[in-house]
């Protein structure tokens, strides 16, 4: 049984062990702490029942051209290894869309590498959907593309916020945020 609480500053120094997995994106010290101090309530860490860190999501609410397109977005979540498969990331993406419904977000949307099969299979199972491909999104060995995948929340009713899904490859528009804009 795992239990939520906000990310405390502290607990950079202590997800060593969760930032070495390779599908875990890893961002610079200056991402987190301008995250931590932008959204501190939409970053949150899983405890394990000895209060170790399991697994930490970092989510953020942001507004849009009109009322129906305030949406989050899932920047990164990882669940440490030893802690996977117990419903972990779901607890954590459940409690996040749940603090963005307060907000009357109407999505969340989120990306991850094409070859991440787990964390494709975890969105889906969660009632995301694929949305589109993001073209060399991630920089790399060769570059990797992206699965855009978005999910609508409780004020979506009638699922408007999945009516523009095309599926298409595109790379990332120019008016865009990416996920590391601010490392
Ligand atoms: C992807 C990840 C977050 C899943 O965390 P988790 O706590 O194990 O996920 P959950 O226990 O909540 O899984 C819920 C469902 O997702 C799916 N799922 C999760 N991991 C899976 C895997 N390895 N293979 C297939 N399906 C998987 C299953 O449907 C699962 O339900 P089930 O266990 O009843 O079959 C975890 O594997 C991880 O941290 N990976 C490395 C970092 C990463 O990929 N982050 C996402 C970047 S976008």
């Amino acid at each position: 049984m795992s239990c939520l609480r906000e990310m405390h500053l502290d607990d950079l120094f202590k997800f060593n062990t969760l930032v070495f997995d390779p599908f875990t994106e890893v961002y610079g010290l200056s991402f987190f702490m301008r995250h931590l101090a932008q959204w501190p309530e939409l970053a949150l860490a899983a405890l394990s029942p000895q209060g170790q860190l399991a697994g930490f999501i970092f989510g953020k609410c942001l507004p849009g051209t009109d009322a129906a397109d305030l949406h989050g977005h899932v920047c990164a979540l990882t669940v440490e290894s030893h802690y996977r498969r117990l419903g972990v990331a779901s607890l954590l993406m459940n409690h996040f869309a749940h603090l963005l419904d307060l907000r009357n977000a109407w999505y969340v949307d989120l990306y991850l590498r094409c070859s991440n099969q787990a964390a494709y299979q975890l969105y889906c199972a969660l009632g995301y959907c694929l949305r589109r491909v993001l073209l060399e999104y991630y920089p790399g060995d060769p570059d990797e593309d992206a699965f855009d995948m978005r999910k609508p929340l409780a004020i979506d009713v009638l699922g408007h916020s999945l009516l523009v899904a095309s599926k298409q490859s595109v790379h990332l528009p120019s008016d865009e945020e990416s996920d590391d804009d601010y490392n």
